[in-house]
């Protein structure tokens, strides 16, 4: 079973769409898939998954881990990640994907812990890159410093003899028409591979259909009820089949 982290330094970068749609298009692959939500504060992939079986569409396993105090420990659920990660490997499952909020509680280090890959989603912005970049230290470094806890992850991760998870951005909201500022991003984000320890770089379009997804439980993966797919959506599916076949290195279909 491959694990798949989607995490990142903040809020609103497309952690629990990413997850969601990843989600969808393993399980259209035929992959056993459990979603693992550790957003407790929001659970959007919760509630995504939940509307998702309501209406009837194919869809990961959900599973919430919630707090045994309450929520007073923020460590509570730490330790008990291993646990149901045994589980689910025991079970049969090909991957899980655990989405997380912005946050270094205990179960979130955990998450990056065990995980085979970290994913981690920004927006194509100047603001995002400081906040995933500027090492700590320098001036103006972010407080909650993201790379600090993936290095100590991997660290930790190393001291215990196991191979080394990969870290992969997606820069994700893309615009659809080359913009001078998206391209210069891309050129640095892709520049500050080797400085930051990250793999390699994912992109992902802006799409008015991802917005949707918690209302009707319909994905850019799901066939609308006419049948009829837009450009929009046929380059939606490839890119998102793209970026899963390359994550779990199967061969997916880059077909519609
Ligand atoms: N590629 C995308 N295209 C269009 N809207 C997106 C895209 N990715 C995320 N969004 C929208 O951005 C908002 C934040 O995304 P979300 O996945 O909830 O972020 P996070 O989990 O990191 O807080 C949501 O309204 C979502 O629908
Ligand atoms: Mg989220």
């Amino acid at each position: 079973m491959k694990i798949i982290t989607v995490s990142g330094f903040k809020g609103g970068t497309g952690k629990t769409t990413i997850s969601a749609l990843l989600g969808v298009a393993a399980v259209q692959e035929g992959l056993r898939v459990a979603a693992l939500d550790l957003d407790r504060f929001t659970s959007n992939l919760s509630r995504f998954l939940h509307v998702r079986k309501e209406a009837g569409l194919k869809s990961p396993d959900h599973f919430l881990m919630m707090e045994t105090d309450g929520g007073k420990d923020q460590s509570s659920a730490s330790g008990r990640l291993q646990g149901f990660v045994e589980m689910a490997r025991l079970d049969g499952y090909d991957l899980m994907i655990i989405d997380t909020s912005s946050g270094h509680q205990h179960d979130i280090y955990d998450a990056h812990l065990i995980a085979d890959i970290i994913l981690t989603p920004m927006n194509e912005s100047p603001a995002d890159m400081h906040a995933l970049f500027t090492p700590s230290g320098a001036p103006m470094a972010p407080r909650n410093n993201y790379r600090d806890m993936v290095d100590a992850a991997r660290f930790d991760r190393a001291r215990a003899g196991k191979p080394r998870q990969r870290w992969s951005i997606c820069v994700n909201r893309v615009q659809a028409l080359p913009t001078r500022i998206g391209a210069a991003i891309q050129g640095r984000v892709e520049s500050m591979a080797m400085a930051t320890g990250f793999d390699d770089v994912w992109y992902l379009r802006e799409r008015v259909a991802h917005r949707a997804i918690s209302e009707d439980g319909m994905t850019v993966l799901d066939t609308p009820a006419d049948g009829k797919l837009t450009m929009s959506e046929i380059s939606g599916r490839a890119e998102l089949r793209g970026i899963l076949g390359q994550l779990t290195d199967n061969d997916v279909a880059l077909a519609a």
